[in-house]
């Protein structure tokens, strides 16, 4: 079948421009198996990464058809099963370096900010540890068992490349070094469990600063989960501190409270005990005066509260996954 590579290329001093190449292909030949041919058969300026091409090593990474994948793994079938078709008739596969990362050339990408992030969660299991064992530090199958998904990770970027917090907020460690972090925080041997939650828990570096938009979750080509790993660390945060501790604490933890209360959010009582921590931060409490005075002024604001019908069905939800989550071991 004939397939129209639409490939977005660039060098880092000039704006992308599509190139586009026709190849005949199978549906089972993989996106990379189709840059090979168009770098051997066709144009060897081509530019992009690649060494195992077995989902190994995590050089391949790029944008194929929109998300975030590695270029080994998708093959042109599976791609196309996915893509509505052109207007042409050609079936087409638009191919595009990862996103949140500059372009060095073409599909390759300056992954610096990648790998200082991985590097700012300190990814190794404390020396503390490696001085407790004469020769080594045994594990048990289950405490092993507790690494194996986050050990999937193959730092290919892209999650990181997909991701929404670090497309704004340039703090933000990002998906793949909270999964290594949740790796070092859930890893028996190591001895820094509270050092490390407590940097975790800092602004929107760390996991406050993940907006759960779940693509991480939904590129990542191992499994890893990345949020569900971020979920993982806010949940040992939150059952170590109470609501004085932090607004993001707060946030999470009267939010639960309201909805457990009325089965939906009291938005007054929202603002005053989060923002103004019932009434302890006046900073707080003044900065929430032109939300206010907004919302009085477009007739939004609630005056008052009235519970939702299903609020005993909520509480009731809410405290079995409490309770769910109480018989959950901790770390
Ligand atoms: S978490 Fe998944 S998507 Fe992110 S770097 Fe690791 S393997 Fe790649
Ligand atoms: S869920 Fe969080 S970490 Fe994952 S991509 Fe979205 S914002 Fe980033
Ligand atoms: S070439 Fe190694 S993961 Fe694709």
């Amino acid at each position: 079948m004939q397939v129209l590579f639409k490939i977005i290329r660039q060098t880092k001093n000039s704006g992308a421009r599509i190139q586009i190449y026709t190849l005949d292909v199978e549906p089972g030949n993989t996106i990379l198996d189709c840059l090979n041919r168009i770098k051997w058969e066709q144009d060897g300026s081509l530019a992009f990464r690649k060494n195992c091409r077995n989902t190994i090593c995590g050089s391949c990474a790029m944008r194929i058809n929109g998300n975030s994948a590695l270029a080994c793994k998708e093959n042109v079938g599976s791609t196309l099963r996915v893509t509505p078709p052109s207007d042409s008739g050609v079936p087409e596969i638009t191919v595009a370096p990862m996103g949140n990362m500059p372009v060095i050339k073409d599909l390759v990408v300056d992954m610096e900010s990648f790998w200082d992030n991985l590097e700012a969660v300190e990814p190794y299991v404390s020396t503390n540890a490696r001085q407790v064992p004469e020769r080594e530090f045994l594990q048990t199958p289950s405490e092993r068992e507790q690494l194996d998904q986050t050990g999937n990770c193959i730092l290919c970027g892209a999650c990181y490349s997909e991701c929404n917090a670090r497309e704004v907020n340039p703090d933000f460690v990002g998906p793949h070094a909270l999964a290594k972090a949740y790796r070092m925080v859930a890893d028996s041997r190591d001895r820094q469990t509270e050092e490390r939650l407590e940097k975790y828990n800092q602004g929107t570096e760390g996991v406050w600063g993940c907006t759960r938009c779940y693509y991480c979750n939904t590129v990542c080509p191992m499994g890893v989960a990345p949020m569900d790993q971020i979920g993982k660390i806010k949940q040992e945060i939150l059952d170590r501190k109470d609501a004085q501790a932090s607004r993001s604490i707060r946030h999470r933890k009267v939010l639960i409270d309201l909805v457990k209360e009325g089965g939906w959010i009291d938005e007054r009582r929202f603002g005053l005990q989060v923002v103004g921590n019932s009434f302890r931060d006046i900073k707080g409490l003044i900065s929430l005066g032109p939300l206010g005075l907004r919302m009085l002024a477009r007739g939004k604001f609630p005056f008052t509260f009235e519970p939702s019908e299903g609020a005993s069905t909520v509480r009731a939800l809410i405290e079995s996954v409490q309770s769910l989550e109480s018989e959950q071991p901790h770390i």
